[in-house]
This record gives C-alpha cells, sequence and structure tokens, in this order.
C-alpha cells in the first residue's frame, strides 16, 4: 500500500468510526445538525445565499424541532473549489457530528463529497448540484434540485414544434454542460431539426465573442444555451445583442438556468422573449409559491429567490420530515425515510423517486415577460412528473 493509500485508508476508517461512535452518543438534548456546504464567498457565492435562504426559511416557517430536538444549520464555505467541499464534509461528519450533509452548488463539489457520505453512512441532500449522474456517486444521495436532461427535453420539445429547424448549441464546458448539450441534440434531432454547430465554452468566462462569432456565421434559427445560472448568463446576453444577433433574427432558447430569477430583474430588455424550460418560476401561479417569494424577500432584504432557494427550502422540508420519522436518527434509515416523499413545493408537485433518490416534478415551458415593470419567466405550457432521463440510459 502507498503512503497515500494508507492515508485514505485510516480516513476512511475513522469515518466509519465517527458515525458509529455519534449514533452510540447522541443524547436526547443534543441538536441535530445538518452540514450546509456551499459557496458563500466567490464567484459561485450567489448559490449559497440562496440555497441557505430557502433552507433557513423552511425552518422559521416550519419550527425547528423534530424528536424533542433542535435542528442547526452549520454552514461551511467551500468558495466553490471541491477539494475544500471533500475537507469540510471530512470535518462536519468527524468533528461537528452532523446527522446530514447537505448544499451542494456545483457538480464537482458533490462529486467530491459523495465518498465521504458514503464512507460514513451519512444522508447526502444534493440541494442545487444537477448533472444526472450525482445521484449515482452514494447511496446515500437524496437530490431535492433537478437534472439537466430533466429539463431540458420540453424546450427541445417547443423548438422542434415551433418552426425552429437550425439551432447551435452552446455549454459550459463541464458535466452538466454536456449533460444539457446531449439531450438537446438527441431530442431536437429525433423530431427533425439540426444543431449544426456544438460548442463548448469555458465555465467562468467574461468574453463570449468568439463563440458567438462562430455561432452567428453559422446562420441557425435559434441558439440553445446553458451556462451555469448567475452573472455569466447576463453577460452573455449583453454580448448576444452587441453582435447584433437578436436584430439577426436568431432565438435565444434554453434551460432556465440561463434567466435565473436571481439575475433576471437585472438583465433588461434583450432578456424579453427569452424561451426556456425549467422546473421554477417566481411567477409559478401557485398560493404556496405567493407565499415563498414574500418569505424570502421579507427575510432576505427584498431578494427574489430563484430554484436554487426551491432546493434549498424543499431540501429541508425532506430532512426534517424524515427526521419523523426516524425519531432524529440518521444514516439508512433516514435516507429510506425521505424516499417516496411526496408534496407540494413553492415549484409545483414533486415526489423523491424511491428508486433513484431522484426528484420527480413537473418542468414547465416559460417565456420571459415584464409583468408589473419587472421580467419574470411567465410559464405557458408545462410536462408533468417528469423523471430524470439519464437515468433509463
Ligand atoms: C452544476 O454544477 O451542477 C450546476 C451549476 C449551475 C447550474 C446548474 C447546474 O445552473
Amino acid at each position: 500500500m502507498t503512503s497515500r493509500q494508507l492515508v485514505a485508508r485510516a480516513a476512511a476508517l475513522a469515518l466509519t468510526a465517527a458515525a458509529a461512535v455519534s449514533s452510540m452518543t447522541a443524547l436526547a438534548a443534543d441538536p441535530i445538525r445538518v452540514g450546509l456546504v456551499v459557496p458563500m464567498t466567490g464567484p459561485f457565492a450567489y448559490m449559497g445565499r440562496q440555497i441557505e435562504a430557502g433552507a433557513t426559511l423552511y425552518l422559521a416557517e416550519h419550527g425547528d424541532t423534530v424528536a424533542g430536538r433542535k435542528v442547526e444549520i452549520v454552514i461551511k464555505d467551500d468558495v466553490g473549489v471541491p477539494a475544500t467541499t471533500k475537507r469540510l464534509a471530512q470535518e462536519l461528519v468527524l468533528n461537528d457530528k452532523v446527522t446530514v450533509l447537505a448544499g451542494f452548488g456545483l457538480t464537482p463539489q458533490a462529486f467530491a463529497a459523495a465518498p465521504i457520505a458514503t464512507q460514513s453512512k451519512t444522508p447526502m441532500v444534493v440541494m442545487q448540484a444537477a448533472t444526472s449522474s450525482v445521484t449515482e456517486k452514494s447511496p446515500y444521495i437524496v437530490r431535492t434540485s433537478m437534472t439537466l436532461p430533466q429539463v431540458t427535453g420540453a424546450v427541445a420539445n417547443w423548438a422542434a414544434s415551433n418552426k425552429v429547424k437550425k439551432v447551435v448549441s452552446m455549454v459550459s464546458d463541464f458535466a452538466p454542460g454536456v449533460d444539457a448539450e446531449t439531450t438537446f441534440k438527441e431530442l431536437f434531432t429525433a423530431k427533425g431539426g439540426e444543431v449544426v454547430e456544438s460548442l463548448r465554452m469555458p465555465i467562468i468566462t467574461n468574453d463570449f465573442a468568439p463563440f458567438l462569432q462562430r455561432a452567428r456565421d453559422a446562420n441557425p434559427d435559434a441558439i440553445f444555451l446553458f451556462l451555469p445560472a448567475g452573472d455569466s448568463a447576463a453577460i452573455f446576453m449583453k454580448q448576444f445583442a452587441e453582435r447584433g444577433l437578436d436584430k439577426a433574427g436568431i432565438k435565444l432558447l434554453g434551460t432556465g438556468d440561463i434567466v435565473d430569477d436571481d439575475v433576471l430583474g437585472q438583465m433588461g430588455d434583450v432578456a424579453l422573449g427569452t424561451i426556456t424550460s425549467h422546473h421554477y418560476s417566481a411567477a409559478h401561479p401557485s398560493a404556496l409559491n405567493k407565499k415563498f417569494v414574500a418569505g424570502i424577500e421579507k427575510a432576505n432584504k427584498g431578494m427574489r429567490p430563484s430554484f436554487m432557494a426551491v432546493g434549498g427550502y424543499d431540501g429541508m422540508r425532506v430532512i426534517m420530515e424524515g427526521l419523523k420519522v426516524t425519531n432524529g436518527a440518521g444514516g439508512e434509515a433516514l435516507v429510506n425515510a425521505m424516499k417516496g416523499q411526496q408534496f407540494e413545493s413553492p415549484r409545483g408537485p414533486v415526489q423523491i423517486d424511491p428508486q433513484t433518490r431522484d426528484i420527480i416534478q413537473d418542468v414547465y415551458v416559460r417565456k420571459v415577460e415584464r409583468v408589473g415593470g419587472q421580467l419574470f419567466n411567465v410559464e405557458f405550457d408545462s410536462q408533468k412528473a417528469v423523471k430524470d432521463p439519464g437515468k433509463a440510459k
């Protein structure tokens, strides 16, 4: 065995031992800790801000006590760096004795933490990372966000039925981008459309000009776009307009990540008319969503919730309802108590798939419109109870 393998073996043993000790020594008066690992600083800080807001609101609305014990969120900032995510997850299990690991903004972070969940038998609730394969990385993972293949199908169908024939696909070059690219191409071409170019762009860049030039040269009817939600989509939109692609009649399509509610308000008119498919809009017309939007705004200085806040809110719901069933216990029992949960979310009806531990949900087709002076994703069509199609392969 190399010294690296030895260190890894020792760390794995420590995690297993920690899990055993913490389940033996939990006292009725001890709080139950949920370790929330998210980016709170750096380029993906908005993810942590939204997820924390959602998780915190759930406890504020529904109470933070279960089986006579208080539930505490222990928040850790991984700055979006996977090696940090892994170290923090390990520390949360060993030192803070958390019952649940949660959060995980980006796919590489979820991948990095998965072995810690498996070794320590700690349930890991993925509230955001959205590559299809995330849930396959540990039997302790339950996901309350979405998957890219799940949300991409509806916009591919919309394009094929609305006179869009030729598309240039543009995605960020990492796992969720590849998931989006593959799903769009497969479904759109199956319905007679053509993807004439598939461009992959750096995850973090302020310069989309070379890619937009290539896209324009291909003279498509539309661009299909996936970028991680946040500021980069706003920068892309601005450059899309500056280079005259909108004037050239090229439609912008994508997953809802590109018109995320967190930044849509600041995007300006260039975003008007953008058609996307996604599982959540702040404009979703339900009483529960209106209450959710008002609750997030009130507790966070007017912040509009995005799909990430909903992932945090529903993730906390799944944890709390699971803990009620297990009487505060974690481990495999808690994972089992999360499987199959079915409830109304601010996004609409959802279920945790008992087989895959992934979320089953409605996916909406939406158009950016001005409502009461502000830009919103207005839902006009939907697919019901969509499972992640990535799992079927
Ligand atoms: C991911 O890393 O899985 C991810 C990040 C941002 C998104 C969607 C997915 O908007």
